[in-house]
């Protein structure tokens, strides 16, 4: 028997999120404020959580996670299982054990995503901070869907402004988010200043991430009972994710084994920074096995790490953010619309972004009409047999393209990647783009 599934027991739950800032070799370039206009640091103290505020500028190395955080990562299936891709190996022919394909399994989460990380993280100090509600943009929709699900199990209400053209396309995940009990609306809105000016101007805008977070911010700034919820870009959020990798660690450690390369796709960077920030830290620290590279993946219609530039710039359209140190494409960019919804953001993290300055992470991009992106996921299906999110697929895509790369060349690889969603609610998209069916 050939075990390809590296489980950890809930006792073996990582009891403290990795903190990089600890192991940065100077401190990351502050958020700032523009040179005019309102100071953006009030509106974000009185639209966000204190415990994430103070979170963005933790010093220490390891935090601590809350019990009850714990229970409710365990409710929601942590930990969760390394795989190694034994079947995608053999359908690659490649070679038998010197090129080693594993991943993680994020999609394996109550709404399939990472993101549930998160949102049970903040959902939890949104309620001992006395909020009533959480407000937030959304993207794909995971995002939307992982925080409708944390407000249910802890009793808040949630509001979720969802981009336009992908809230159009998925009626089934806004039926998953309804029956959690969230109200939905497409961005841009009416319920907003933000929303109704944009549809003035373009009433059929398609929306995107910066506009849905403008909207999120507008709201939670005139709603005292609710308290914005950011789901990545930000450190705090990163930090909740370091959870993935830290689990993924134990399982390397219990195999004896140790990735040369760890890939996984990037819209604002929670999902690849959670998968290999801890092993970046061990990186820095001088006590990782091998001298591993780390390569973000992107779609050409939002490459900010591949053609974005690194300078201050707002996190989203309307300028109520404060300027963050990021690789941008302009927080006014039109950009195409893709299945991926989710890598549809005009910046990377602070970190992810600093680290990419760095050359420590490395990003590549795949082309806008996403066909080799879905091929290769198909190939992923038939021989693993369950179905990434198309944001997923990008990582995916990279790791199968690295992996014949590598057979081809002769090389000797151990490639690990992180399936960060589900694709059951993004059917559509793969009947669209592989069977060419409306
Ligand atoms: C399944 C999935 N993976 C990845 C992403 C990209 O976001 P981030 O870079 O913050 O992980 C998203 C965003 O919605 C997503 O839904």
């Amino acid at each position: 028997m050939r075990i390809n599934q590296i489980t950890l027991s809930p006792d073996e739950l990582p009891r403290a999120w990795y903190n990089i800032l600890a192991d940065l070799p100077e401190s990351l370039p502050p958020p700032k404020n523009p040179e005019s206009g309102p100071d953006r640091f009030e509106t974000l103290q009185k639209t966000m959580l204190k415990t994430a505020l103070e979170q963005e500028f933790i010093k220490e190395r390891w935090v601590k996670i809350p019990d009850e955080i714990l229970d409710l990562y365990i409710q929601a299936g942590r930990p969760r299982p390394l795989y190694r891709a034994l079947r995608l190996e053999r359908a690659l022919k490649l070679p038998e054990n010197k090129i080693r394909l594993y991943y993680k399994r994020e999609d394996l989460s109550p709404t399939g995503s990472h993101k549930v990380n998160t949102a049970l993280a903040q959902v939890y100090y949104a309620a001992k901070e006395g909020f009533e509600a959480v407000v937030t943009e959304t993207g794909a929709g995971q995002w939307g869907s992982a925080l409708s699900y944390a407000a249910s199990l802890m009793g808040l209400k949630a509001i979720i402004f969802w981009v336009k053209f992908a809230h159009d396309w998925k009626p089934d995940r806004r039926t998953l988010m309804k029956l959690y009990g969230a109200e939905v609306y497409p961005s841009p809105s009416d319920k907003t200043e933000v929303g109704r000016k944009i549809l003035k101007e373009n009433p059929n805008h398609p929306g995107n991430l910066g506009i849905a977070v403008s909207e999120g911010l507008e709201y939670a700034l005139t709603h005292e009972e609710a308290v914005y919820c950011l789901g990545s870009v930000l450190n705090h959020v990163l930090l909740h994710q370091t959870i993935i990798g830290l689990e993924a660690l134990e399982q390397f450690r219990k195999i004896d084994d140790y990735p040369d390369i760890m890939i996984s796709c990037l819209g604002g960077g929670s999902n690849f920074g959670g998968f290999v920030l801890p092993f970046i830290g061990e990186k820095l620290r001088r006590k990782a096995e091998k001298d591993t590279k780390f390569i973000a993946v992107q779609s050409e219609a939002s490459a900010s790490l591949v053609r974005g530039e690194y300078k201050y710039d707002f996190a989203d359209h309307a300028e109520m953010t404060p300027l963050l140190k990021m690789y941008t494409l302009g927080h006014r960019v039109e950009m195409p619309t893709i299945y991926a919804e989710g890598l549809r953001y005009h910046a990377a993290a602070p970190i992810i972004s600093y680290l990419r300055n760095k050359g420590i992470v490395d990003a590549v991009a795949y082309p806008v009409d996403e066909k080799h992106v879905f091929e290769r996921a198909k190939l992923f299906v038939q021989a693993e047999g369950f179905i990434p999110a198309p944001e997923s697929a990008y990582g995916i895509a990279y790791a199968i393209d690295r992996a014949l790369e590598a057979k081809e060349k002769g090389e000797e690889l151990v490639i690990a990647f992180n399936v960060s969603g589900h694709g059951f609610l993004d059917l559509f998209a793969y009947r669209k783009i592989l069977f060419g069916e409306k």
